[in-house]
């Protein structure tokens, strides 16, 4: 509009051109106004959003619980009744929901009589149910149930998808009687009453902004923004859940229905009102109201237009002031408009407006027009440019993309009518937004199919979350199961201490030999090994007095690869007297013969402290002919084998033991050794005299329980899930180790893989595609489920771990996988804390107290890295052994501190035996 001079002009025409650059130069925005808008614009969003109160900000960003994009596998028949300015229209909607996505719509419009906008609302409602009744009768055919969604394109309160409050009518809406009410209710009402030959429920509500971003997308190309310009205008986008304060959530994301129609509600736009937009809002059934929308949208821009022909034809711009006023408003329909800016009939439709205003247009004056209509849409669509930037820049900040390609679904009159705008919206937009790549998609038969694919959506979510929750149900845990757990553990503790049923117990209840915890008077230089865990270490243990600074560790960490722990035993003994030949020479201790604490994570049959017959391995070793010999004696055997070194081995201990010893070192109340890692296991200290596999009555000892053989009679059958059965079937030692496969590391990724197998099966998640990754044995590590559940870990990192196993991740997806994780660690922890509970208990009914206060020593990647699993091991020891006090104490060095302290003390004891 900077020009308006054009060939032909008469010398004479000065003043007018004059004039009409006067009156058009405030619609003009620069570029700079524009980033005003849009900064504005995304301040009103933030506003909006952190509100916890609805209605509170001007413009009210409300959620529309509409959760998903769709992912094409939508299906069904669905009925739409969509109310607009003028027309009701009933559509049903048919989807195939197959890959290329099929939707046969059938519809009819039904013109709405002027006297309905204002009369009483109940007089709408009932006008919509015949409507759809008369639709029905000639469509129908013999189905008489349906499932409605129901386009309401007015500022709302929604808390569910179907329930609906209106806050105000717009668009020249006023019927009395249904402000604050839910027009779910109203609608369902008037259904019943007129539609009597059928049974219909409305299923969902949806702005017409949602409506559209919804028919707008396709399985391949989500569609996440919906803009309207048409009688009104509004934008929907998919916000993060955790932005949208009245939520009070987390995950995912929420469609939000801006209402940015009444963006500037506030005064925010004041500096860019034109005497003409002033007068309009003067003359509207809302003053004050809706300032955005009246700059945007159709049912506006006519009277614009109208303003502005008005003033020039006052001041003589126009007919050479022939007549002074205008008639009326009104006259002037944006339809006209629209049509005045075609290319070749645009100066023709601007003369007979011109006639029909009882103006006899030269030329000239036709020009003006066409340009003081140029300038109208101009603005409109300049303005849209700026509120859509807002959205973008607002969404690709929100998702961390330095670049956001994104799809927006369009729809009303200014787009149907008027190729040009969203042209002029995208060229805008390159500077307003560059950092975005936008591909406008016009809704095809309006919002009709985009409110059958929200009722199909919804009806899909919640068909998935329930078959979710019906296969999760199998892993829930009650008190009272857990309950049973514990009793079933305790019997099997007491089967396995007694020497008669120790063969028959699945928790061998091994002796130790350990006898006491440190009491802080042990000293000297140890080796120790540390293997079975993650890790294999060789270590250096000097232990000092407090005053010399205590327990110093030097430790080295070397890999066991896995032919080498599932070999010959020969192998791998000599792969760990390599390792500490190696350790010895880095710290130049080659030649010493220290004292060495053997820690061994496997169950071992001990008579001694100094020796440890292999019951089973576990965890993913296998090496051969180790099962049922000494450990000790094939580690001394191995270090034979190597000319010119020697070792002195005086200890073999367990894990557990290990840990407890050396947690024991600063607690003396840990009594307690517990390991969930790779694998789990707990030891504690037992009266002598319940210990009926050694002699002696005095005392203590700790006993090394290996419960991760708990279950491997069946008692815990009835607990198992086939996902359970699957993951023991399919790992290297079948039937055993039932316990720990439920709880430890090495298994929970398998689980939960198993689980994302079946549910991918039978098509609720991945859209029924696992990728060859998610097949794969141990492709799915317990460390993704420790990341996976981290709070406040974004939707889009979960996406991305399970993007990086091949698959297609929705966000619907996402927080499902987090649920499965959710609830295969939950149980594990339980599980382990019924376990714990049995213990604890025990310890306490051996000393007849009523109440126990005790230390539990804890080991293992597993309760370290899991962010809420430790939590829920203490929560279900308080609930299920009441009467002790529990305090887990994480143990820092591992436990070959705490093979080296039962080295000294052995040490000791020998030096005594000897003096
Ligand atoms: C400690 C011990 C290891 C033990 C491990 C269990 O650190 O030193 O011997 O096996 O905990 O943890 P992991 O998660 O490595 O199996
Ligand atoms: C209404 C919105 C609607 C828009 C476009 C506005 O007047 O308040 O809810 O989306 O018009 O139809
Ligand atoms: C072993 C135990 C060990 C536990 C934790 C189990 O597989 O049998 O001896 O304590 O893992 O490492």
């Amino acid at each position: 509009m900077e020009n308006v001079a054009q060939p032909g002009q008469k010398s004479g025409s000065n003043h007018v051109t004059k004039l009409m650059q006067k009156s058009l130069q405030p619609l003009n925005l620069s570029q700079e106004q524009l980033r005003q808008v849009k900064g504005r614009m995304l301040e009103a969003m933030e506003r909006g959003l952190s509100q916890r109160e609805e209605g509170k900000a001007t413009m009210s960003m409300l959620p529309t619980y509409v959760r998903a994009t769709l992912d094409g596998t939508e299906r069904g028949d669905f009925l739409v009744l969509e109310l607009s300015q003028k027309q009701v229209r009933a559509v049903r909607v048919q989807l195939t929901g197959i890959e290329q996505q099929q939707v046969q719509v059938q519809d009819h419009a039904y013109d709405i009589q002027e006297k309905f906008l204002k009369e009483d609302g109940k007089q709408l409602f009932s006008f919509m149910a015949k409507c759809l009744a008369k639709f029905l009768d000639s469509h129908g055919k013999t189905q008489t149930d349906f499932s409605l969604g129901f386009s309401f394109p007015f500022h709302c309160h929604q808390t569910g998808l179907d329930h609906s409050e209106l806050i105000s009518w717009t668009k020249g809406f006023q019927c009395p009687g249904v402000e604050g009410e839910d027009v779910v209710q109203l609608l369902q009402q008037a259904i019943d009453q007129h539609c009597k030959r059928y049974h219909i429920r409305i299923i969902a509500v949806v702005n017409d902004t949602v409506g559209t971003m919804m028919s707008c997308s396709s399985g391949d190309e989500p569609c996440e923004i919906g803009l309207v310009v048409d009688a009104g205008t509004n934008s929907c986008y998919m916000e993060e859940a955790r932005h949208v304060a009245v939520l009070g959530e987390n995950e995912g994301r929420m469609c939000v229905n801006m209402e940015w129609g009444s963006f500037g509600d506030d005064g925010a736009l004041d500096d860019l009102l034109t005497d003409y937009d002033r007068c309009l809002d003067q003359e509207s059934h809302n003053p004050g109201k809706q300032r955005f929308e009246k700059l945007i949208s159709s049912l506006y821009l006519g009277d614009v237009v109208h303003h502005i022909l008005d003033r020039l034809v006052s001041q003589g711009g126009l007919s050479g002031g022939i007549i002074t006023a205008l008639p009326t408003r009104g006259k002037v329909k944006t339809c006209r408009v629209l049509e005045i800016l075609h290319e070749q009939e645009g100066l023709a439709k601007a003369k007979s407006l011109l006639m029909e205003l009882g103006l006899e247009g030269s030329d000239l004056d036709c020009f003006h027009v066409q340009q003081v209509c140029q300038a109208v849409c101009n603005r409109s669509a300049n303005l849209c440019a700026a509120g859509l930037a807002a959205i973008l820049t607002r969404i690709r900040i929100a998702r961390e993309l330095p670049q956001l390609k994104i799809a927006v679904g369009i729809d009303g009159e200014m787009f149907r009518k008027q190729a040009q705008y969203s042209h002029m919206l995208k060229q805008k937009l390159k500077f307003l937004a560059p950092e975005c790549d936008i591909t406008f998609v016009q809704s095809k038969d309006g919002g009709g199919r985009g409110v059958a694919m929200v009722t199909a959506a919804a009806a899909r979510l919640f068909a998935q979350r329930q078959q979710l929750q019906s296969l999760l149900n199998q892993l829930h845990m009650s008190t009272e199961n857990l309950c049973k757990v514990q009793a079933l553990l305790r019997r099997e503790m007491e089967l396995g201490l007694a020497k008669e049923t120790n063969v028959i117990a699945s928790t061998r209840m091994l002796p130790s030999y350990v006898r006491s915890i440190p009491d802080g008077s042990e000293r000297g230089d140890f080796l120790a090994l540390d293997l079975g865990g993650t890790n294999f270490r060789v270590l250096l243990v000097q232990v000092h007095s407090q005053e010399q600074g205590g327990v110093h560790i030097f430790s080295e960490v070397y890999s066991i690869p896995p032919q080498v722990a599932q070999g010959t035993g020969t192998q791998l003994f000599d792969h760990i007297v390599t390792c500490i030949v190696d350790f010895q020479t880095k710290q130049g201790m080659m030649g010493q013969k220290l004292p060495l604490g053997f820690t061994f994570s496997f169950p071992c049959k001990q008579t001694s402290l100094d020796q440890g017959i292999l019951v089973r391995w576990t965890k993913g070793f296998s090496a051969s002919d180790c099962v049922g010999k000494d450990v000790v004696q094939l580690l001394r055997e191995a270090v034979k084998r190597q000319q010119h070194f020697d070792l002195d081995v005086v200890a073999i201990v367990n894990d557990t033991v290990g840990t407890m010893m050396s947690c024991g070192y600063d607690d003396p109340n840990c009594e307690v050794g517990l390991i969930v890692g790779t694998g789990t296991n707990a030891c504690y200290m037992e009266e002598m005299q319940n210990v009926g596999t050694v002699e002696g009555e005095e005392g203590r000892m700790c006993i090394n329980m290996e419960w991760g053989a708990f279950g491997d009679n069946g008692c815990l059958e009835p607990f198992m899930t086939t996902f359970d059965q699957t993951v023991d079937k399919a790992s290297i030692n079948p039937g055993q180790q039932r316990f720990e496969k439920l709880i430890s590391g090495m298994y929970l990724g398998e689980i939960v893989r198993h689980i994302l197998l079946k549910l991918a099966g039978q098509g609720t998640l991945f859209r029924g595609q696992a990728s060859p990754a998610l097949q794969t044995k141990d492709l799915f590590p317990t460390k993704f489920l420790s990341v996976i559940e981290s709070d406040g870990l974004a939707q889009r990192q979960v996406r991305a771990i399970l993007e990086e196993l091949g698959l297609r991740v929705s966000c619907e997806d996402g927080m499902m996988v987090r649920e499965v994780c959710q609830v295969v660690s939950h149980r594990a922890a339980q599980l382990c804390g019924a376990a714990v509970a049995a213990v604890v208990e025990k310890i306490r009914e051996n000393r007849a107290l009523e109440q126990l206060e005790v230390t539990v020593g804890v080991d293992g990647t597993l309760y370290k890295l899991h962010p809420h699993f430790s939590q829920q091991v203490k929560e279900t020891v308080k609930v299920l052994a009441p009467c002790c006090s529990v305090t887990f104490l994480q143990s820092e060095d591992g436990s070959g501190k705490g093979a080296a302290l039962i080295a000294a003390v052995a040490c000791r004891a020998a030096q005594q035996q000897n003096a």
